[in-house]
């Protein structure tokens, strides 16, 4: 991918999903965790860097090489991009234990809550000159009994032809492949947009460095984003992918699963076509 000055810089993202962060910390909720299991959490998780440390005669020069870049993770409001690459996908994996229906997964850093509001057939806030090709993602959604849930709601945000995610890179415009659609009485939709492309961990930042350091590549394959909710059922938070697109099967946010894998065709108008049904269960 070509880098023009108009380009996020890893400072400028990382910053803004730390101020996204925050601004989410109701969405979220407070974690209610007692002394225990404080204890419990945080004596394994520095068992698990000490045993590090042991099985591989760590050095001082390393470890002062990783207190220097933790300081710079911070400083770089890089954490949240941190945390959702490489350690999300397994807090994900252990809340869907116990979730039926559509299958989740990340949510990584780039939602942003309060976006334009649309009625059940929809065209995404785009530039005039949007590129990419354009794409139709319609489906319907449903409770774990079949029964279509009128009115649920399809927050749906996505990166650019470019790879890029607006609210987050300086040069797109507000709402850019941001908005939420309500679901028509039978719980249909039908949104148009553009197919994005892969997304690229900014390279010149603590996180993009420490790949490079270790060889990685810093890719994700193409996705949507979804937030699917309706009343009275568990939210599914989740991503919809590519069949036959770069980086699949290496995702480096480790967050790909084989039931979200779209396969769009030509539909009779000429344009990507490709129909996804999501299934609340009961909250
Ligand atoms: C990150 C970016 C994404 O677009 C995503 O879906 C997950 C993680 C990240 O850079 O942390
Ligand atoms: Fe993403």
């Amino acid at each position: 991918m070509t880098t023009t000055d108009t380009s996020p810089t890893a400072a400028g993202s990382g910053a803004n999903a730390s101020e996204a962060f925050r601004a989410s910390a109701e969405r979220h909720g407070a974690a209610d965790t007692s002394p225990e299991r404080v204890s419990t959490v945080v004596s394994a998780v520095l068992e698990g860097v000490h045993k590090a440390i042991r099985d591989h005669d760590v050095t001082y020069p390393e470890f002062q090489a990783a207190k220097a870049w933790l300081m710079e993770l911070g400083e770089g409001g890089e954490w949240p991009l941190f945390l959702d690459v490489f350690v999300e996908h397994e807090v994900e994996a252990v809340a869907a234990r116990s979730q039926n229906g559509t299958v989740g997964t990340i949510e990584g850093p780039y939602y942003l809550p309060g976006q334009p509001t649309f009625g059940s057939v929809a065209t995404l806030p785009q530039r005039d000159d949007e590129k990419g090709t354009p794409l139709v993602f319609a489906g319907q959604v449903r409770d774990l009994d079949g029964t279509p849930l009128a009115g649920a709601e399809v927050d749906i945000w996505q990166a650019d032809a470019d790879g890029y995610y607006s609210g987050f890179a300086p040069h797109l415009p507000e709402h850019n492949l941001r908005g939420v659609i309500t679901a028509d009485d039978e719980g249909r939709f039908e949104i148009t947009t553009v197919q994005p492309a892969p997304y690229q961990v900014p390279t010149d930042g603590p996180t993009g460095k420490m790949i490079s350091a270790a060889g990685w590549h810093p890719w994700r394959p193409a996705h949507l984003h979804l937030m699917v909710r309706a009343d009275g059922h568990r939210q599914v938070t989740t991503q919809l992918y590519f069949r036959g697109g770069d980086y699949l099967s290496d995702d480096v946010a480790s967050a790909t699963k084989d039931d979200l894998v779209l396969d769009p065709a030509p539909g009779d108008d000429g344009r990507l076509r490709v129909d996804y049904d999501f299934v609340l269960e009961a909250a």
